[in-house]
């Protein structure tokens, strides 16, 4: 059974069908991905799936349940967290304060804790630092633990939201555009850090235009462009598919 099954979801903004009538299905453990050129809806579908906005039509399934009514914290509870395409960490916490925010998510969701999202109890914020400590060593920010978040450099603060997005323990990653704006080498240590969390089991659904991080890292490709699917398979085969060589691979985007 597959662990995400997105069916035939359909969203219009006024007359744009941003997404239309995309299904597909991501397999528990791998790393799927979505590509397509600027616009193709993209991070609507992840807003749907997420459910930061509700679709015309259509399902969202997670581990065999309907997801798409629930507002986004429930969504967030069953185990499904996200990072976003602009960085949205607290630029003067630092990086262990941070990924403890990640982890408060999953403990207390709710508008009142989010005011002060930190755990309470002694037990629970000795668990919580230890937690965050873990994560953080397990990607390599461990020497910045004390740092604030805007003194880092931007790959190093990519690597932190996903840690913070670890925090929530999801069963399910949604990393939009992760590689956006990192040069070659923090690319790869992105590239590294995605594949150590996938060896934990979680699985990954991967927005990205850098098409040798998409080619190296994932199990399978989605392909959109205007609103619909194009194609779907492997890396090898999205990679010589004369359709989406015309409307991705042979522009700007590649
Ligand atoms: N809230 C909104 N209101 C109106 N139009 C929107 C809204 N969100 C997205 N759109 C439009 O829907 C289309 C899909 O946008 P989306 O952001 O999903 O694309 P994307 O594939 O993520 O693109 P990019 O690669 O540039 O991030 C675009 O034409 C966009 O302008
Ligand atoms: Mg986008």
């Amino acid at each position: 059974m597959p662990i995400l099954e997105v069916k035939n979801m359909c969203r219009s903004f006024g007359g744009l069908k941003a997404v239309d009538e995309v299904s597909f299905s991501v397999e528990s453990g791998q790393i799927k991905a979505i590509i397509g050129p600027n616009g193709a809806g993209k991070t609507t579908l992840f807003n749907l799936i997420a459910g930061s906005i509700r679709p015309d039509r259509g399902a969202v399934i997670f581990k065999g349940a309907d997801i798409y009514a629930l507002p986004p914290h429930k969504i967030a509870e069953k185990g499904i967290m996200r990072t976003f395409q602009n960085i949205k960490l607290f630029p003067h916490l630092t990086v262990m304060e941070n990924i403890l925010v990640g982890h408060h998510r999953k403990m207390r969701a709710g508008f009142l804790h989010a005011a002060f999202p930190f755990p309470r109890t002694y037990r629970e914020e000795k668990d919580a630092f230890e937690k965050a400590a873990h994560i953080a060593k397990s990607l390599g920010l461990e020497k910045h633990l004390a740092i604030e978040t805007e003194n880092l450099d931007f790959g190093s603060q990519r690597i932190v939201e996903l840690a913070r997005a670890l925090a929530g323990e999801p069963e399910m990653l949604l990393l939009d555009e992760p590689a956006a704006g990192l040069n070659i080498h923090e690319t790869l240590q992105l590239s590294e850090a995605i594949q150590k969390i996938k060896e934990t089991g979680i699985t990954i659904l991967l927005i990205e235009h850098d098409m040798s991080l998409v080619m190296d890292i994932s199990d399978e490709i989605v392909v959109l462009s205007y609103g619909k699917k194009i194609a779907e398979g492997l890396p090898a085969e999205i990679q010589r598919n004369p359709e989406v060589i015309a409307v991705y691979l042979g522009n700007d985007n590649a």
